[in-house]
Formats: C-alpha cells, structure tokens, sequence
C-alpha cells in the first residue's frame, strides 16, 4: 500500500512535535507538505524532516493533488475554516484542539464533517490516548471508584514557557485560559464520567504578569462546575507553574480515589542533594506527553486505513468549547452559568 501522504499547517510548538512523530514514529505516512507563515520555519521543516512542498497558503496546499490527510497545528482561531476546505477537498483531516472559538461556526464545520462520512476526522484530545489515563478510564468503568461525586483537574502550563505564550496570544486569539488550556480537562470530565456539564462558575486573578490584563488572558483560572447526574467537577488551569508542567486529575466515588500524576515527575530518578529529595519534574506538553501524541497519531492513520472513526469526534470539540466559553462567560459577568 502507498504511503498517506500529509500536509501539515502550523510548524510552532505544537505543529514540529506532529511533524517529527509522523517523520519518526509512523512509517505508514508521509510527511508530504507543510504550511507556515514564518519563512525561518520553511528551513527547519526541510533540514529536520525533508519536507519538499511547502507552502505559506492552506488553500494552495490543499489544492496539491498528492496529498491525502492535513494535521492542522495553526492557531487556534483558524481551525474551523481549515477543517471545512480540507474536508470539502476530500482530504482526511487531524485538527489540534480547539476545534474552534465560537459555537455556531463549529456547528456548521460539524455539519460539513458530517457530510463526509468517509473521510476521517480525529480532535487532538491526546489524553485520552496516554496509558496512565486510559489505565484509570478502565478502572473507573469497570467500577473500582463506586459512583462518582467529584472529579478535579490541574492544567498548569510552565512559567518558562510564558514568553512564547505571551507571543502566541499577541499574533493570535487563543480563546483565552479556558478555550485554551482547560478544554483538555473538560474533555477528561466528559470522558470519565459520561457526562454532560450543565452549569459553571469561573474566577481567575493575574498576579505574577499583570501583562496578560492587557492581552485579556488570565495567569490562574478556576472553575466549579455541576453535571447533568450532579456530579461535581473542579478545574484549575494556569500558565505559571514554577516548578514545570503540572497536570494532574484526581476522581473521587463512593468507594474510593485515584489520582493520574499527583506529581507530575519527569522519570524514576530521585536527587540525594543539599535541597534535600529532589525528583524532576516534566517541563513540557511534549514531555509529559511524548507517548500519547505518538499513539493518537498512530491511531489518526489506522482509521484512514482501515477506514474507521476514532474514539474522539468533533461533537467532544463542541461540547468541550461550549464549557469553556461558559467560563469565559462566567468571569465576564460573576454569574452562574448554565451551559446550553
Ligand atoms: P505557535 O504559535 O507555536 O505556532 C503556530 C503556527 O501556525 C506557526 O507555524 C505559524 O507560522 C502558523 N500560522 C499562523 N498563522 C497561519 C496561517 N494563517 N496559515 C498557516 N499557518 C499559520 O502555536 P502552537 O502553540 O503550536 O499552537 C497551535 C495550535 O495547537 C493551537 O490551536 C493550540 O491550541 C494547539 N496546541 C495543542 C496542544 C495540545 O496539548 N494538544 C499544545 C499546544 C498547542
């Protein structure tokens, strides 16, 4: 069988860490082509991955006839319109999350989705395919947590990083602390607990870079929020953890607890030293999830060979933004919000 060929959008941090695992890790594909705004990344796309076709226009790309499959790693506000030409292209179609910033417009890229059945869409919702998370979603539907009444997730990004954010917020909209960053914790919510959200309640404070007040984004948000069975959910996210990258979920029932990273460390090694027991911590997403970037990127190809949906859809990318907008809402107006 030919190899499927891709074309990728978007070569920043996210975008080379799929380029390098379809390059590396998945030897039924073919990184084909590649899409960016900066020039300087045109270079590195060649040098590191061999990358011949590259391009500084979606559009023109997906016109190449040779490519079958995009992974769309561009900023977030570009992923619905993406989505809908690559789709209307006949191309299978990897989208990072979020699928989009505003409800309708992802309602309509869902419809056009839908009218493709046979061309594969896949959310990069990578948690679901990382062990440790799916090891605990085995436990928890087999019944080893009884009922559950409380879930809680940490998604805090690395202060080392907040430069780069600071860049990616000003040349682009990133939706803001809850569109961005908790909507993979949103996700792990819906997932776990097969659930819908119905009501929020958000607050957020900046107080180590007053700077993102005048970006509108947040440093620490935090969110209260019920389910439709009333099981309760309490998420924090935030883009200044000192000490490295910090996510962590704890799910809580009626026979018991389990954590997934309760210290997010970096491996087995454990320091002797003047500060005492040091164990590293990971630093960043492609650290921490090296492995589940490679597998939901393993998984995206299998469906397109063997012509099957995967688990994650782009219904999970509505319903995790409709949440995360109601949070956005709920710090907007101090209100209690019930998700529509
Ligand atoms: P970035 O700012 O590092 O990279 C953005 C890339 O898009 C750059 O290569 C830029 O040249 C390109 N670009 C910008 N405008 C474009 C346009 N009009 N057409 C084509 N290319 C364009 O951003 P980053 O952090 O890589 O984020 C990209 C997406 O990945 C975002 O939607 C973000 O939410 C998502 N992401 C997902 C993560 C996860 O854990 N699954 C982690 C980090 C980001």
């Amino acid at each position: 069988m030919n190899k499927i060929n891709i074309g990728i959008v978007g070569l920043g941090r996210m975008g080379q860490t799929h380029a390098r695992n379809i390059v590396v890790n998945i030897p039924e594909a073919n990184l084909y082509a590649a899409c960016s705004v900066a020039e300087i990344e045109f270079e590195y796309a060649k040098r590191e991955f061999g990358v011949k076709e590259l391009y500084q226009n979606f559009e023109e790309m997906i016109e190449n006839p040779n490519i079958d499959a995009v992974i769309i790693a561009s900023p977030s506000g570009f992923h619905t319109e993406q989505i809908r030409l690559a789709m209307e292209k006949g191309l299978h179609v990897f989208s990072e999350k979020p699928i989009g910033l505003d409800i309708e417009d992802i309602k309509e890229t869902i419809k056009i989705i839908d009218s493709h059945p046979n061309q594969i869409f896949q959310l990069g919702f990578m948690r679901r395919y990382d062990e440790s998370y799916q090891y605990a979603k085995k436990l928890v539907d087999e019944g080893i947590l009884g009922e559950l009444t409380l879930i809680r997730c940490y998604g805090i990004d690395p202060s080392t990083e907040l430069e780069s954010f600071v860049k990616f917020a000003t040349s682009s909209n990133s939706g803001g602390l809850f569109s961005d960053m908790s909507v993979h914790d949103i996700d792990l919510v819906r997932w776990f607990s097969g659930q819908e959200i119905k009501r929020v309640w958000a607050l957020g404070k900046n107080a180590a870079y007053p700077e993102l007040d005048e970006l509108g984004e947040l440093e620490t948000g935090a969110a209260m929020m019920q389910l439709k069975d009333e099981t309760m959910a309490i998420l924090v996210a935030g883009r200044n953890a000192v000490h490295g990258y910090h996510v962590e979920t704890e799910l809580i029932g009626t026979k018991g607890m389990l954590r997934i990273a309760q210290q997010p460390e970096k491996n087995l090694v454990t320091i002797f030293n003047e500060q005492g027991i040091v164990r590293p911590t990971t630093q960043n997403f492609p650290e921490r999830f090296r492995e589940a970037f490679i597998r939901e990127m393993k998984e995206f190809v299998s469906c397109i060979i063997d012509g099957r949906q995967p688990n994650v859809t782009a219904n999970d990318g509505l319903q995790s933004t409709k949440v995360a907008l109601a949070c956005q809402k709920s710090i907007k107006t101090k209100q209690l919000i019930d998700v529509e």
